[in-house]
């Protein structure tokens, strides 16, 4: 029996996680004993009467601001709890999760403290002293991190070794060769009018991958020009490589704007 996955959020609404963990692959995972998903209430290290986490902001403005004290001491419960987890603040100010991270988080099986901020933002002493990284999950703003931490402790489960069952389908996924996926079909052959391309009913799985390959290049190029771009870049700079193979769909280079280093 191999130790679970330790995932711990730190929230002000800990039903909130709880619920959602519970279904499809997560829930899955959770019932195999290959994830365990704690969650603390911050409120719960609150000092007064009325469990107060939050306070208006030095130097005025809107809002109410995440105080220090009880999500620090919360932190410092899940670390003890959980040894050399990796601290994650979520918050829309942080580098932007990716599949490199999630691939990063998933590798380590001291696993991840997710911590949720909440109203206007956490007091800025958090995410300079108390966590190792602050992370988004996309250039927009949610009402907690709680949304954003299930986004990332799905993205990671899923990568813990056994959580899939097939992980042969996830070296097929969009993002794991630096690609996006190519485009995915199944029966009828023909479905009110709209046919599946004819290389994949033919059988010849030669044609098949090249087929793919080629339209997740595509694909790829009209989603996400950003991802394509660097991608190109990669095979520009090896000029060396035999004119007759194929285009290597590796990883792109690292990208600062990912979190990664150059
Ligand atoms: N909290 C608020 N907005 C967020 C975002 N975009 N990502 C992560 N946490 C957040």
């Amino acid at each position: 029996m191999t130790t679970p996955y330790p995932i711990t959020v730190v929230t002000i609404f800990p039903e909130m996680i709880r619920q959602a963990v519970g279904w499809s692959i997560t829930g899955r995972a959770i019932a195999a004993g290959l994830l365990e998903v704690r969650t603390i209430q911050v409120r719960d290290f609150a000092t007064d009467r009325h469990r107060t986490v939050d306070d208006v902001p030095y130097g005025g403005g809107p809002g109410m601001v995440m105080k220090p004290e009880p999500l620090a001491a919360a932190i410092r419960t899940a670390r003890e709890a959980q040894p050399g987890g990796r601290v994650v603040l979520l918050s829309a100010s942080g580098t932007t999760f990716c599949q490199e991270k999630a691939r990063r988080y998933a590798a380590d099986p001291a696993g991840v403290i997710l911590v949720c901020g909440h109203y206007e933002g956490v007091d800025e002493r958090i995410a300079e002293h108390y966590v190792d990284e602050e992370v988004s999950i996309g250039d927009y703003v949610l009402s907690g991190g709680e949304p954003a931490a299930l986004v990332v402790l799905d993205a990671v489960a899923r990568l813990v070794p056994g959580v899939l069952g097939n992980e042969g389908s996830l070296a097929e996924e969009s993002h794991e060769h630096g690609l996006l996926e190519h485009p995915q079909y199944t029966r009828p052959p023909d479905f009110e009018g709209h046919r599946v391309p004819e290389v994949l009913l033919s059988g010849n799985h030669q044609e098949v991958a090249r087929w793919r390959r080629e339209a997740a290049l595509q694909k790829t190029r009209r989603m996400r020009p950003d991802i394509a771009s660097r991608v190109i870049e990669v095979v520009v700079d090896r000029p060396r490589r035999p004119s007759s193979t194929p285009l290597p769909l590796g990883r792109p280079r690292p990208s600062p704007d990912r979190g990664e280093d150059p």
